[in-house]
């Protein structure tokens, strides 16, 4: 029995780390060794309720949650007496807080997102009942400004309720908040609510220079990031909110002596643990570093592609490198996501430049691109 066992493990195992040698198209950073905190997973940790209330129920993190909330709140410039936030299962769930706390605060308004927003984001209009009007998107992801305006002042006596992505699934587009509220200032919209879905790119901006700054010293009222950039073996993210708008959500529940301001009861308390255990092992300047290599990276695969004539696009400050669908070998092989006749690679820390010319190499040779000796006098040109 425990031969079969092993033996079924040890498939998985080959088959996992087989797979996680070629994973380009889903934004995971795979570059993670959290063998140090590894004996924390014989204990059951849950943080069930609010982050800063502390239960009768002992086997919690919260300690650990309430460092990593705090680093975010610093990130995104909100006062640490001003903020509030939790760990949450992932991107998703940091969306449907947002959303359900803009339905809470203005209930009649309408949602407003592009049409390159996660799906998440429809699923939180269907899920808590909220009028949905999706907007035209630009050929690069981007919100198209002028259907939103047009949009928004045909419904002006209603609040308006803002989903904008810091960075879209597929393009890795950035909507333009400079621009959302200039369009609520022109339509007189005082009551409004803006959401941010930075999933993958708020753990990439922050530390750009140059990059589109969104935080808290904006109108902002709620930010969802996924933990993919940080790189867990487990599922997570972070939401941060104003303190004053959890206020007018949380009910105090007694059978588990905390206060109910999260979506899910039960929460994963490993993975405030392990954002926790790599933020202080990497450090902001250890994400900045990151950060920065994916980027060039990512420029490094547009301008292979480029090079080769190959179709491809890249949006300013993105680690999406978005190319025309190659064949299904290379697609199933690399585990590239798709959309249309369109394919991306998201350039995490795990993948390298060695990885990218595989890459390259094997797409020359499947898709009949120019040989690599009539492309060769023209390196000197990209830098
Ligand atoms: C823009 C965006 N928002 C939200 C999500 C959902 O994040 P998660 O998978 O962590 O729930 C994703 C996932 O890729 C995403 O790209």
């Amino acid at each position: 029995m425990l031969d079969t066992v092993s033996k079924e493990l040890a498939l998985f195992w080959q088959q996992i780390e087989q797979r996680s040698q070629f994973h380009a198209g889903y934004p995971y950073n795979l570059n993670c060794d959290y063998t140090h905190i590894g004996k924390f997973f014989n204990f059951l940790l849950n943080n069930a309720g609010d982050p800063y209330v502390e239960p009768d129920f002992g086997l919690h993190s919260r300690k650990f949650e309430q460092e990593v909330l705090s680093f975010f709140a610093e990130l995104y410039k909100i006062p640490e007496n001003e903020f509030w936030g939790y760990v949450t299962a992932g991107g998703t769930e940091g969306n449907l807080y947002g959303i359900l706390l803009a339905r809470e605060i203005y209930p009649n308004g309408i949602l407003y997102s592009s049409q390159d927003s996660h799906y998440s984001i429809a699923k939180a209009a269907r899920l808590f009942g909220i009028q949905h009007q999706v907007i035209n998107s630009q050929a690069n992801g981007e919100m198209n400004y002028e259907h939103l305006s047009q949009v928004i002042r045909q419904n002006s006596q209603q609040p308006v309720i803002i989903n904008l992505n810091i960075g879209t699934t597929v393009k890795g587009a950035i909507d333009d908040l400079d621009k959302v509220l200039e369009i609520l200032t022109r339509h007189q919209i005082k009551d409004y609510y803006i959401h941010c879905d930075a999933a993958l790119s708020g753990m990439i901006l922050p530390f750009l220079d140059g990059a589109p700054q969104v935080n808290f010293q904006k109108p902002i009222d709620s930010v969802a990031i996924s933990g993919k950039f940080i790189g867990s073996p487990l599922p997570c993210g972070v939401v941060l909110t104003k303190k004053k708008w959890v206020e007018k959500v949380e009910t105090m529940i007694e059978y588990i002596g905390s206060k109910d301001t999260t979506i899910l009861g039960s929460r994963n308390g490993h993975t405030p643990l392990i954002i926790w255990y790599a933020l202080q092992t990497r450090g902001y300047e250890g994400f900045a570093k990151e950060a920065k290599t994916c980027i060039q990276n990512a420029q490094y695969l547009f301008q292979q592609l480029k090079l080769r004539e190959y179709p491809c696009m890249l949006n300013k400050f993105s680690n999406t490198v978005v190319f025309q669908k190659p064949c299904q070998k290379l697609i199933k092989k690399w585990q590239l996501a798709t959309q249309g006749n369109w394919a991306h690679i998201i350039v995490m820390q795990n993948i390298d430049r060695q990885k990218i010319d595989t890459f390259v190499n094997e797409l020359v040779l499947q898709e009949g691109l120019m040989p690599e000796s009539e492309y060769l006098h023209l390196q000197p040109a990209l830098t």
